[in-house]
């Protein structure tokens, strides 16, 4: 772990050491308007903005026909947005493509898992593999890089946007047999061994008979789906690659980054993050939605943002799209309360993002995107309630200097693996309709977000030795390397936590022969897992504690699903099942293992019973919550430091007013620029970041 001391990492823009405040700014929309371009200047500056992302569907306008470059309006607003202090985040336009490229190549268009070739039009649609597409995109970017390589605005590449989705084209094809070879050694067998083909006699007998996944096809070869989710997600990371090697080459100084949609399934952002310098992502949570309280969907929003911090632990990340007030893309599109954009913004900061930046800055006059929230409404003008609110959280960005590239660095770690998911989306068996793997990573991280215990949310590749805590629920995929690691981490004194479903199959998704959890992490979680029973939704069996060392006691209800596990010797039984033929079995265990101990919670229970664990294991074990822990319900606390300075941010995720004590002595508060000592009082949504005097 680093100390507190820890230096501070640079500014997302070299030579602007403040928090980036701005968003995404589609001028081309607006050409025919140099009045409203005109205006936009004055507004950035009431707004407090610093930053625009330029450019990011702009190809028609940049080359409005083959071979035909428009560079003249983007040399304007570059020039207009430097003179007024703006910096650039400037895009590479291949998130859309123009109508005359599709229609002169159309192997560009993107071919859908049925075979059914789009037609044009949408945007995040082209074909990953398509040889023209690649190509154009370089010369794309070469002009881009040779035009604004060195201007003086641009301060980072907006690489894409958003990549996603799937191709099933014929080069996409050729390319997934490609891949498949090299990983299999140019062997079939190897390749019908490791996917199990002799099931229903799917065996290959040559890599060319080898489709990707289809409705009206092979959807029943587990690994073959795996291989399919690992092949597009590296094919997009080398499409990635491909559009940054001219920018590197000839604008070496400016950093890159792609913008990621938190959990999106598609792409594996652990293989994506060597080749970018700053983590991006984009973060539309549902606010004031009608299933959960307020306070759970601000955790859950937590979550994501530490999956981003953790991609790259050493440095700010950046919140690079988030709306000021409403989305268009929800079954129901709610505003956001009055506060609540001062309090997701000031989110993402605690977590370690150095920016905060809206999807859009002025809002489309026309098609899908015209009712999407933008900081500047049709009425055009400033005095408006959400201006207004973007403009506070600007003022307060403003003061905040000092946070600019501290860090965080976690205690505890909790794994969300995509290839784990991916295994356990295909999973047929279990509880179909009820999996819930990212959810239940949710649900154990929100025990630490009650008591301000930060965590990296992790990969289960990722180095252990960091950490005191790890916790991996439902880790039905387990690599012999990771099975190591865990062993290791164990060994030398960590604490490790599992779940039901842990240890099913190896990175193939063929099941581990010998007992589960497999691959040596029996004698680990001092566990064997004979069978897992599936709940129907109106199910209930009960988690009863008995006498046990941890001081755990109560009743919780367990449903959805629940393992039946038989503790192995030395391993101490903490509480066991009330109901049903396994009544009295273990439900959960604790297991001393070298210098460590492993708890394993064999059922799917209420929150309450992790809540208490966790409680146990942060006492147990020292595990620092920032201003002592003890908050009201809804209310963290999340700590950023380097310097020798500690910042605290304080957030109030609840409808109504709260107060929490403040630990010994006095602090300021950025927010109400007072000093505060003693009880803090928070509005509703309210929020403070402070520094101990
Ligand atoms: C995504 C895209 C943006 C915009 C927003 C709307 O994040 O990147 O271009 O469409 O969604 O919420
Ligand atoms: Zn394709």
């Amino acid at each position: 772990m680093q100390g507190k001391n820890v230096k501070k990492a640079a500014p997302v823009f070299s030579g602007v050491p403040h928090l980036i405040h701005g968003g995404d700014y589609n001028p081309d929309q607006w050409l025919d308007r140099p009045d409203i371009l005109e205006e936009d200047n004055r507004l950035m500056k009431l707004a407090g903005v610093n930053s625009a992302s330029v450019g990011i569907f702009a190809w028609m306008a940049l080359e409005p026909s083959e071979g035909v470059y428009h560079f003249e309006w983007l040399d304007k607003t570059l020039d207009r947005l430097y003179e007024n202090g703006i910096s650039v985040i400037l895009a590479t336009p291949s998130g859309a493509r123009p109508a005359w490229m599709d229609r002169n190549h159309p192997e560009v268009l993107r071919v859908n898992a049925d075979r059914i070739k789009n037609l044009h039009g949408f945007r995040h649609n082209h074909c990953f593999t398509s040889p023209y597409y690649r190509n154009k995109v370089r010369e794309m970017n070469t002009l881009l890089a040779e035009q604004y390589g060195n201007h003086p605005a641009v301060k980072m590449w907006h690489i894409s946007n958003e990549y996603g989705g799937e191709c099933h084209c014929e080069l996409c094809q050729e390319a997934f047999r490609a891949w498949l070879r090299k990983k299999y050694h140019n062997d079939i067998n190897e390749l019908n061994a490791q996917w199990w083909t002799s099931f229903w006699s799917h065996t290959f007998t040559s890599f060319d008979e080898i489709e990707s996944p289809a409705p009206q096809g092979e959807m029943h070869l587990h690994a073959l789906k795996l291989d399919w989710k690992r092949f597009v997600s590296d094919q997009h990371i080398d499409f990635m690659r491909n559009e940054i090697e001219p920018l590197k080459r000839l604008a070496p100084n400016i950093p890159v980054t792609t913008n990621t949609m938190g959990t999106y399934p598609g792409i594996d952002l652990w293989k994506l993050a060597p080749y970018i310098d700053r983590i991006a992502w984009d973060s539309y949570p549902s606010w004031h939605n009608d299933y959960q309280p307020f306070w759970e969907q601000g955790a859950e929003t937590a979550f994501l943002h530490d999956v981003n911090r953790a991609l790259k632990p050493d440095m700010p990340y950046m919140l690079m799209e988030n709306t000021p007030s409403l989305v268009n893309h929800k079954a129901f599109n709610k505003l956001k309360r009055p506060g609540v954009n001062k309090l997701s913004g000031i989110q993402a900061i605690a977590h370690g993002s150095d920016t905060v930046q809206y999807f859009q800055w002025r809002k489309s006059r026309g098609s899908a995107e015209k009712f999407h929230g933008a900081v500047v409404d049709h009425v055009g003008h400033e005095n408006t309630r959400v201006f207004r609110e973007v403009a506070d959280l600007g003022a307060l960005l403003s003061r905040l200097d000092g946070v600019v590239g501290t860090h965080t660095y976690p205690e505890v770690a909790i794994i969300y693996d995509w290839e784990n998911r991916w295994a356990i989306d295909d999973l047929q068996g279990w509880i179909m309709e009820r999996k819930h793997y990212e959810k239940t990573c949710q649900n154990h991280y929100k025990s630490f977000w009650k008591r301000g215990v930060s965590v990296n949310v992790i990969s289960m590749d990722c180095d252990f030795t960091p950490y005191k805590v790890v916790v991996a629920p439902m880790l039905y995929m387990l690599k012999p390397t990771v099975a190591r690691h865990l062993r290791e981490f164990v060994e030398k004194g960590g604490v490790l936590v599992t779940t039901y479903g842990t240890g099913y199959v190896n990175e193939n998704d063929l099941c581990w022969l010998g007992g589960f959890p497999g691959d040596g992490l029996m004698d680990v979680t001092g566990i064997w897992a004979e069978e897992i029973d599936s709940f129907f939704p109106t199910d209930r069996n009960a988690v009863v504690f008995g006498e046990n060392s941890d001081g755990l006691a109560g009743t919780y209800t367990a449903f959805d699903m629940a393992e039946i596990i038989h503790a192995r010797e030395g391993c101490e039984v903490l509480a066991t099942y009330a109901e049903d033929f396994y009544k009295g079995m273990p439900a959960v265990t604790k297991n001393r293992f070298g210098e460590g101990v492993c708890y394993h919670i064999a059922a799917r229970t209420e929150n309450a019973l992790m809540d208490a664990l966790y409680d146990s294991i942060i006492a147990q074990h020292d595990i620092e919550m920032a201003l002592g822990g003890e908050f009201p319900l809804g209310v963290t606390v999340q700590q950023r430091y380097g310097d020798g300075e500690t910042y605290y941010f304080v957030m109030n995720f609840n409808d109504e007013p709260k107060q929490l004590a403040l630990p010994g002595g006095i602090y300021y508060d950025y927010v109400s620029e007072k000093e505060v000592a003693g009880v803090l009082r928070l509005e509703q949504y309210g929020v403070a970041v402070l520094i101990r005097k």
